[in-house]
C-alpha cells in the first residue's frame, strides 16, 4: 500500500539554524505515528513541512502523493492538523470559527459538523464566546475539534496534550484509537507522551533535526536492542520465582511478568508449564521511554 507520508531527505535551514538535516520517514495508512524528540528536535517544523504550511530547503515530501507545498489545495480536505501556534482571528468565537472551517472543508451540513467535533472536547459549553477570552486549554481544545472536522484520512497533532485537562486527554485518545481501527492515520509529535503508548503502531526518534531511529514499534525495539516477552499466568509469585531461578531478569505487574533480555516467549511458557504453571504469551508492553532513552544515548 502507498505511503500517506513520504519524507525523503529532507532538509530545513533557517538563517544559520539547520533544524531538520537529511530527515526521511514514512507513514502507512491506518497508522498511530509518533514523532519524539527533545526541545528543537524539529518535530513542529517537519509536520509544518508535512503539511504544507513551510516549504524545505531540500528533500522530497508527498502526502497522499502529492507534494504538499506547491498543491496543499489539493489535500487540504483530506488533512487535519493543529499545530501550538493555532490562532483564530481574536474576536471570533469557537462556534463560528468551526463552522467556518467546516465550509471550507465541504461538510455537507457545517454547523452540524462543528457541534459534533466540538462536543467530545467539550468546546459546546464555551464556544459562543470569542477566542480573545479563552484559557490555554480552551485554545488547545478548539484546535483540536477543528483538526478533526470531516473526519480526514490524515490527522497531524503537534504536542496535542499540552495543557489538556484529563476529560480531553481521555477523548482523544479514544477518537485516535477509534480512527485506526476505521484504517485512518494519525501523526503525533510530542516530547511526552504517555496515554497513548500502548496504541502508537510506529515512531519516528529526533534529535537535533535528525531522525535517529524509525519504523514499527516491534522494529524500533529490536534496532534499540529491547528483546522481551510478556507472559500472563495465575500464579505470578511461583512464576516469578522459578523464572529467578533461572536468572531471567523480570518485572512483575500483578498476573503480567515481563521477561527481558528474552524472544523465546515459548521456551518460557513450556517451562513454567512443565512445573505445572500456567502461561501464556501476552502482546508486548512498550515501554517508550525505555525506547528513547536508549535511541538517545546509543548515539
Ligand atoms: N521560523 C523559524 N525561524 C528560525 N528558526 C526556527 C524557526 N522555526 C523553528 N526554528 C528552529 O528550528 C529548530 C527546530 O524547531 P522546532 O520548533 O521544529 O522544534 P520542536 O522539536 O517542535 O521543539 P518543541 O518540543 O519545543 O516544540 C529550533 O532550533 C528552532 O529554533
Ligand atoms: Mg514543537
Amino acid at each position: 500500500m502507498k505511503d500517506v507520508i513520504l519524507v525523503e531527505n529532507v532538509w530545513k535551514v533557517f538563517g544559520r539554524t539547520v533544524a531538520l538535516r537529511n530527515i526521511s520517514i514514512k507513514v502507512s495508512k491506518g497508522s498511530v505515528f509518533l514523532l519524539m524528540g527533545p526541545n528543537g528536535s524539529g518535530k513542529s517544523t517537519l509536520l509544518k513541512i508535512v503539511t504544507g504550511l513551510i516549504k524545505p530547503s531540500r528533500g522530497k515530501v508527498e502526502v497522499f502523493g502529492t507534494n504538499p507545498w506547491k498543491q496543499r489545495h489539493r489535500i487540504f480536505t483530506h488533512l487535519g492538523a493543529m499545530f501550538e501556534d493555532h490562532a483564530p482571528p481574536d474576536w471570533t468565537s469557537g462556534k463560528a470559527y468551526l463552522e467556518y472551517k467546516s465550509i471550507l472543508k465541504k461538510a455537507e451540513n457545517p454547523e452540524k459538523e462543528a457541534l459534533a467535533v466540538a462536543k467530545p472536547f467539550g468546546v459546546d459549553t464555551f464556544w459562543k464566546h470569542p477566542f480573545y477570552t479563552y484559557s490555554s486549554g480552551m485554545k488547545r481544545k478548539l484546535a483540536l475539534a477543528d483538526a478533526f472536522i470531516n473526519d480526514p484520512d490524515l490527522v497531524i497533532l503537534d504536542d496535542p496534550t499540552v495543557a489538556l485537562d484529563k476529560e480531553a486527554r481521555l477523548a482523544l485518545q479514544e477518537i485516535v484509537v477509534n480512527r485506526a481501527k476505521q484504517n485512518k492515520t494519525c501523526v503525533i509529535a510530542s516530547h511526552i507522551i504517555t496515554e497513548f503508548e500502548q496504541h502508537i503502531t510506529h515512531l519516528a526518534f529526533l534529535n537535533l533535526g535528525q531522525t535517529i531511529v524509525t519504523g514499527k514499534i516491534e522494529e524500533v525495539m529490536d534496532k534499540v536492542g529491547i528483546h522481551q516477552v510478556t507472559i500472563r499466568t495465575n500464579k505470578p509469585g511461583k512464576a516469578a520465582a522459578i523464572l529467578m531461578k533461572k536468572r531471567y531478569a523480570i518485572k512483575v505487574y500483578g498476573n503480567t511478568i515481563i521477561v527481558e533480555g528474552s524472544e523465546d516467549a515459548n521456551e518460557i511458557v513450556k517451562l513454567l508449564e512443565n512445573l505445572g504453571i500456567k502461561a501464556e504469551t501476552e502482546e508486548s508492553k512498550v515501554n517508550l521511554w525505555e525506547m528513547y532513552t536508549r535511541a538517545l544515548t546509543s548515539r
